[in-house]
């Protein structure tokens, strides 16, 4: 397991925790970001996106279309957003898990909370937990933990 925190002042500081993460991810992770309304969850998918080769403003938020889904050179990265979603949603969980199925595969979530995802849990390698706060007026806090799942073949 591997925590990180991150203290940023500004939106392109998101860009340190982007670059730390790009280390971190391989196929089958699934990234959860937690967080307030408008702490910065969505900029930060588009910064990993970026990190990616896509540029940032192609990224949208899917809070309307619920899914996301971005062809990088390295990844599948699905971007997902339960915000709007007030019950647990069968069809959409098969959808996450068949994307998850997807060669390098990276599932984003935001608002993980809203859904029993337990169940991604079995398939994923790795689980990355990102808690996004805001500290004060000038500063938001980035709390990060990289965990493997039982799935991880180990040497
Ligand atoms: N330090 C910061 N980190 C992240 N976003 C910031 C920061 N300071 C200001 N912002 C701005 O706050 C907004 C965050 O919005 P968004 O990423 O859509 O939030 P969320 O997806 O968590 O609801 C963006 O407009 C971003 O530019
Ligand atoms: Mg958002």
């Amino acid at each position: 397991m591997v925590n990180k925190d991150f203290l940023i002042k500004k939106p392109e500081e998101l860009q340190t925790i982007s670059s730390w993460l790009e280390e971190m991810l391989e196929h089958k992770t699934i990234v959860l970001l937690e967080g307030p309304l408008g702490v910065g969850k969505t900029a930060l998918v588009k910064k990993i996106a970026a990190e990616q080769g896509f540029s940032e403003n192609k990224v949208k938020s899917p809070t309307f279309s619920l899914i996301n889904n971005y062809k990088t050179e390295k990844f599948n990265l699905s971007h997902i957003d339960l915000y709007r979603l007030d019950t647990h949603d069968q069809f959409l969980l098969e959808e996450i898990k068949e994307l998850l199925e997807l060669p390098n595969s990276i599932i984003l979530i935001e608002w993980p909370e809203k859904m029993d995802l337990s169940i991604l849990y079995l398939q994923a390698i790795q689980v990355i937990n990102i808690k996004l706060s805001f500290q004060s007026k000038s500063f938001r806090k980035v709390s990060i933990c990289v965990k493997n799942t039982a799935n991880r073949k180990t040497v």
